[in-house]
């Protein structure tokens, strides 16, 4: 029997669009001799749906109008089934549309990368692919990663971190305490945004005001840091899980003079300069906060030593097993060339086309990238339905509940 793999994509983030790109990309590669592929659609509205054309890329031209001809679906537990369920439900229709045995979420960015469609999945007792409730929340707070990755040992670059409420509160102070602490050039970023939206550099005073308010502006928490002088960015791959991770090639995404904007990334208009998410500020970046879309140049391998690429792999397979993750994450380093330092920046916990290009050089092909990874899945939902999750006690039994002074024998106090 074939296992119902529903591929869930888009949902209520930026990246929204490139999530559709690398789930439907990633649809192409999935044995069908194995897995029936069910593709569900997240609206922005975070709304599901399903049909013959959702798995089509043609189609997202024009999505009101692919909506209207799809099924909006619910998903509900039924006999130890994921069903999904057409809603709203018609008089003397089938209800049920198909179910379930598995979802692979292929979503990017807050509120669907960062444990909420995980929780969501686990609430449904299915068994998803990918990094864990916690492993994705961790991995989409920068600040929260870095402090649990320093604490274990791993390089990463010092920061201050800051909320909005304390930015309004008293924005000169926290300049001050970033002078003092840091110095200049500093990055400024939101804690949970990919795509280099709402990053800059600030080189002086009145640039990191302008940073603050940018990055403020689309988030209530920001971290600064020092700017990495004489950068090269590298990136590494992991697959696996907290038993067999392992590391892929490593990739250097070419870089350019500035941080991308977001339409430069994706749309390819360099002249968008206002659009939404658009970076200003002079920065040294490059494509590498991108999902990995197949137009951006890379170099792979990386053009670094190969001790460098042993640190490098050592390191990301350390920081995917300390942070639990599981599948396939994306994790990216910078380095000062002329120190040879080397900082671990963030992970992506579903990187853009799965990564499966830094796969290709070792020799694993996309389907079996993808096989891998639902086994790995299968194997800690096997490992979780071996745990007892109930606890046999007396502890409702006798209970008084009521306004008396008597506390009610046996619950917690
Ligand atoms: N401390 C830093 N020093 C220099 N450049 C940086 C620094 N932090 C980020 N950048 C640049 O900004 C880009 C985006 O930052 P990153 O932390 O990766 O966020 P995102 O999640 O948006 O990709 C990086 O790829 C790099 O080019
Ligand atoms: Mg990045």
């Amino acid at each position: 029997m074939k296992i119902k793999v529903g591929v869930m994509f888009g949902g209520k983030t930026v990246e929204h669009e490139i999530s559709i790109i690398s789930a439907i990309q990633a649809m192409g590669y999935l044995n069908k001799d194995k897995y029936d592929v069910i593709p569900i659609y997240i609206t922005k509205n975070n709304e599901f749906y399903v049909g013959e054309n959702i798995g089509k890329i043609e189609a997202y031209t024009d999505i009101k109008k692919l909506l209207a001809e799809s099924q909006r679906i619910i998903m509900v537990n039924e006999d130890g089934k994921t069903q999904l369920i057409k809603y709203p439900q018609k008089l003397f229709s089938k209800g049920v549309y198909d179910y379930i045995d598995i979802a692979f979420p292929i979503v990017h960015g807050t509120n669907v990368e960062d444990g909420t469609l995980q929780g969501y999945l686990k609430m449904f007792n299915i068994p998803y692919v990918g990094c864990d409730v916690l492993s994705s929340a961790v991995g989409m707070d920068k600040y929260v990663m870095k402090t649990v990755l320093k604490d274990n040992g791993i390089p990463v670059l010092d920061c201050k971190c800051y909320t909005g409420n304390q930015y309004d509160e008293d924005a000169d102070a926290i300049v001050e305490e970033i002078e003092s602490a840091i110095g200049y050039p500093v990055i400024v970023k939101p804690v949970n945004l990919g795509s280099s939206i709402g990053i800059s550099k600030a080189e002086n005073r009145s640039e990191l005001y302008d940073s603050l308010d940018t990055a403020f502006h689309y988030a209530t928490k920001v971290l600064v840091e020092t700017a990495v002088q004489n950068l090269k960015e590298i990136n590494c791959s992991v697959l696996g899980d907290y038993e067999t991770a392992e590391a892929s090639e490593c990739e250097e995404p070419v870089s350019s003079d500035k941080i991308l904007t977001f339409a430069e990334k994706y749309i390819g208009d360099g002249s968008a300069k206002g659009a939404k998410g658009g970076v200003k500020g002079g920065v040294k970046s490059s494509p590498s906060g991108s999902k990995g879309m197949a137009t951006l140049k890379r170099k792979i391998p990386a053009d670094i030593t190969d001790a460098q690429r042993d640190e490098i792999r050592a390191l990301a397979v350390k920081a995917f097993k300390v942070l639990g993750c599981n599948g396939v994450s994306r994790i990216d380093f910078m380095m000062n060339t002329e120190t040879q330092q080397i900082w671990l920046n963030e992970i992506n916990t579903i990187p853009g086309s799965l990564s499966f290009y830094l796969w290709e050089p070792l020799g694993v092909k996309y389907s079996e990238l993808l096989d891998k990874m639902i086994s790995y899945a299968r194997k800690r939902e096997r490992e979780n339905d071996s745990i007892t999750y109930t606890f046999d006690s007396n502890v409702l039994q006798g209970v008084r509940l009521g306004g008396g002074t008597k506390g009610a024998k046996g619950t917690k106090n």
